[in-house]
C-alpha cells in the first residue's frame, strides 16, 4: 500500500453517515489515497455540465495492491464503486447516480508506461495514463498508437478499453478492442486477473479479457492494459473536401478505399454548421474553404516508409474533381494546417456543449444506407420540431453518424427536456427500421440504459445478467450502469 499507512484505530465513527464512512475508508486504505467533502464534486459531474452529483468519496489509488484494497474496503462496508479514467464519456457511466452509497475510483494516478518493446511493437500501460501522453511517449519512440478522438487530451486508457472507444482511425485500424493484446484487472473480490501478455496469437480456450472491454466499469477495474503498436506513419496527406451531396459521401468513400489502397486512414463527414460551430469554441480558427457546400468530407492518407502519400493523394482529388464527385477541396501543406482543419471536426463537439443541453446521439446503419437514414432521420425530426437544430456528422467508414438536436436558446429546462425526448423518439424510430444501434462507440452507462433495456432480447439478457452474477455476485461495480442487475 502505497501513500499515508493506514491506521488501525478503533473503531469510533458513525457508519451510518457518508462522512462516517469516509472516514472509515480514509482509515482501511490511509488519508493519502482517499478523498472526501467538496473535493469529491469535480469528480462527479459529467464532460457536459449537464449532471452532477455526489460520492461517499473518491479513491485514487497508486497501484494494483491499492485497488484491490480499496474494492476489499469498500465491498466491507457495503458500498459500491463507480470507476473513472478521464470523465470524458457521454452516457453518464462514469457519474455515481447513489451519492450515499457509491465511492468514485479514479485511476488518475496510475500513468507509467511499464514497457515499451519496439522490436515487439507493444506496450505495457497502467489504465490511468491520458492517451495524448501515451501516444507522445510512443511516438517519441518512433512508432504509433493509432486511437484517435477529440477527447484525447482527457481521456484514459482504461476508460478508453472500458468503452471500447471508437474515433477517427477505425476505419484501418479497428476499434480499441482490435488494439488490446492484454490486461490485468482487479475482480470485485480484490483479487487480481493478470492477463498482460503480448502474444498476438492465443487460442487456449476462450478469451476472457474481451469480458472486459466495453463492460464499463460494471465486472472489474481495469489497472493496465498491453496494446499493439504501428509503425510511425511518416507521411500523413490531409484534405477537406466540399460535396454537392452527402450521398456522394458514400460514393466518394468507396473509390477513396479502391484508389488508396487500404492507406486511407480517416474519412469523417461534417454539415455546414460544423464551421460555424467550431468557431464559436474556437474563435480564431479561419474558414478553410470558400464555397458554401451540404456536405464535407475530412479524410486522410498516411503511411509509412517508401510510398508516395502526397502524390497519392494528389492524383486522388484530381481524378475525383474531374468526374465532378468533389465540388471543392483543400489539402493541408504543412502539420499546422492539417491541424487546423481537424479542428474543425473537433471544435464542434465543443462549441455544440455550449449552446447548452441538447439531445446527443451515436448510432450505426449499415454503410451504404447512411445518407438515407440521416435524410429521413432529420426529416423525422424537423416535422415535429422545426424551432431546433440538427447537426448530423460522423464516422463515414464506420456508418456511424452523430446525429444531435440543439434546441433554441431561451427555453426552459422543461422545454428543453421535452424537445430532447421528442428528438430522440423520433430518431430512434427511423434507426430501427434501418436495423441501427443506439450506441455505435459511447456505451451505454446510464443514460442509454433504458432504450437498451427496452430491446434487449431475453437471450442476451440472460446471458449478461448470469455473467454478472458470476463475476460480481454482490453487485460492487458500478450498478447502474449498462444492465439493472439488482432487479432483472
Ligand atoms: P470515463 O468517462 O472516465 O469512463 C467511461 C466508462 O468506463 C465508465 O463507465 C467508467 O466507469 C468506466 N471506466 C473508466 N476507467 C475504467 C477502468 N480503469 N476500469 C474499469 N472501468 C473504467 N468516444 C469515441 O468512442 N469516439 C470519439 O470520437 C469520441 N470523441 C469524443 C470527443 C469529445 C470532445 C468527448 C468529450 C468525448 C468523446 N468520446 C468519444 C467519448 C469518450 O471520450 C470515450 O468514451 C472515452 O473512451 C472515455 O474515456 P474516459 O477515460 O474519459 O472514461
Ligand atoms: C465525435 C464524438 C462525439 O466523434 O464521438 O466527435
Ligand atoms: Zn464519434
Amino acid at each position: 500500500m502505497s501513500g499515508d499507512q493506514p491506521r488501525n484505530q478503533p473503531e469510533d465513527v458513525n457508519l451510518q453517515s457518508a462522512d462516517g464512512r469516509a472516514e472509515r475508508l480514509s482509515r482501511l486504505l490511509g488519508q493519502d489515497l482517499v478523498l472526501a467533502g467538496p473535493e469529491v464534486t469535480r469528480y462527479c459531474r459529467d464532460w457536459h455540465g449537464d449532471v452532477t452529483t455526489g460520492a461517499v468519496a473518491v479513491i485514487r489509488p497508486r497501484t494494483t495492491q491499492d485497488v484491490s484494497a480499496a474494492v476489499r474496503a469498500v465491498a466491507e462496508l457495503g458500498l459500491s464503486l463507480v470507476p473513472q479514467g478521464g470523465n470524458t464519456g457521454l452516457v453518464l457511466g462514469a457519474t455515481p447516480d447513489d451519492p450515499a452509497g457509491q465511492v468514485v475510483i479514479s485511476l488518475e494516478r496510475m500513468t507509467a508506461i511499464r514497457r515499451l518493446d519496439a522490436d515487439d511493437f507493444s506496450a505495457v500501460v497502467e489504465a490511468g495514463a491520458i492517451l495524448s501522453d501515451f501516444k507522445d511517449k510512443v511516438e517519441a519512440a518512433g512508432l504509433y498508437f493509432p486511437l484517435s478522438l477529440g477527447a484525447q487530451g482527457s481521456c484514459r486508457i482504461g476508460g478508453n478499453v472500458s468503452t471500447n472507444a471508437g474515433g477517427i482511425n477505425v476505419l484501418r485500424y479497428g476499434m480499441t478492442r482490435e488494439l488490446v493484446l492484454g490486461l490485468e484487472v482487479v475482480l470485485p473480490d480484490g483479487s487480481v486477473f493478470n492477463g498482460l501478455s503480448t502474444l498476438r496469437k492465443d487460442n487456449r480456450g476462450l478469451d476472457l479479457k474481451q469480458l472486459f472491454i466495453g463492460a464499463e466499469g460494471t465486472l472489474g477495474i481495469i489497472t493496465a492494459v498491453s496494446v499493439k503498436l504501428m509503425p510511425a506513419p511518416d507521411q500523413v496527406a490531409t484534405a477537406l473536401v466540399g460535396l454537392n451531396a452527402l450521398s456522394d459521401a458514400i460514393t466518394l468513400y468507396r473509390r477513396a478505399r479502391r484508389d488508396c489502397c487500404d492507406l486511407m486512414s480517416a474519412f469523417e463527414f461534417m454539415p455546414p454548421v460544423a464551421f460555424t460551430l467550431a468557431r464559436e469554441a474556437m474563435p480564431d480558427l479561419v474558414m478553410p474553404i470558400r464555397g458554401d457546400y451540404p456536405a464535407y468530407v475530412l479524410m486522410e492518407i498516411s503511411g509509412s516508409g517508401l510510398v508516395d502519400i502526397e502524390g497519392l493523394m494528389q492524383r486522388f482529388l484530381e481524378g475525383v474533381m474531374e468526374d465532378g464527385l468533389v465540388a471543392d477541396g483543400v489539402v493541408a501543406t504543412s502539420k499546422a494546417q492539417a491541424r487546423s482543419l481537424w479542428l474543425f471536426r473537433e471544435g464542434m463537439n465543443e462549441g455544440q456543449a455550449r449552446r447548452g443541453p441538447h439531445l446527443r446521439t451515436d448510432v450505426s446503419v449499415p454503410l451504404s444506407k447512411l445518407p438515407a437514414f440521416v435524410e429521413q432521420a432529420e426529416a423525422a425530426v424537423m416535422e415535429r420540431l422545426p424551432d431546433c437544430l440538427c447537426v448530423s456528422y460522423g464516422h463515414v467508414g464506420d456508418g456511424n453518424v452523430h446525429l444531435n438536436v440543439l434546441p433554441p436558446s431561451g427555453l426552459s429546462a422543461e422545454e428543453i427536456a421535452a424537445r430532447i425526448y421528442t428528438a430522440k423518439s423520433a430518431i430512434n424510430a427511423v434507426l430501427y427500421s434501418f436495423d441501427g444501434s443506439i450506441s455505435a462507440e459511447h456505451g451505454i452507462g446510464r443514460l442509454k440504459k433504458a432504450e437498451f433495456l427496452a430491446r434487449l432480447p431475453d437471450t442476451q439478457a440472460r446471458l449478461l445478467a448470469a455473467i454478472k452474477q458470476a463475476v460480481d455476485p454482490n453487485l460492487i461495480m458500478n450498478p447502474g450502469c449498462q444492465l439493472n442487475y439488482r432487479t432483472d
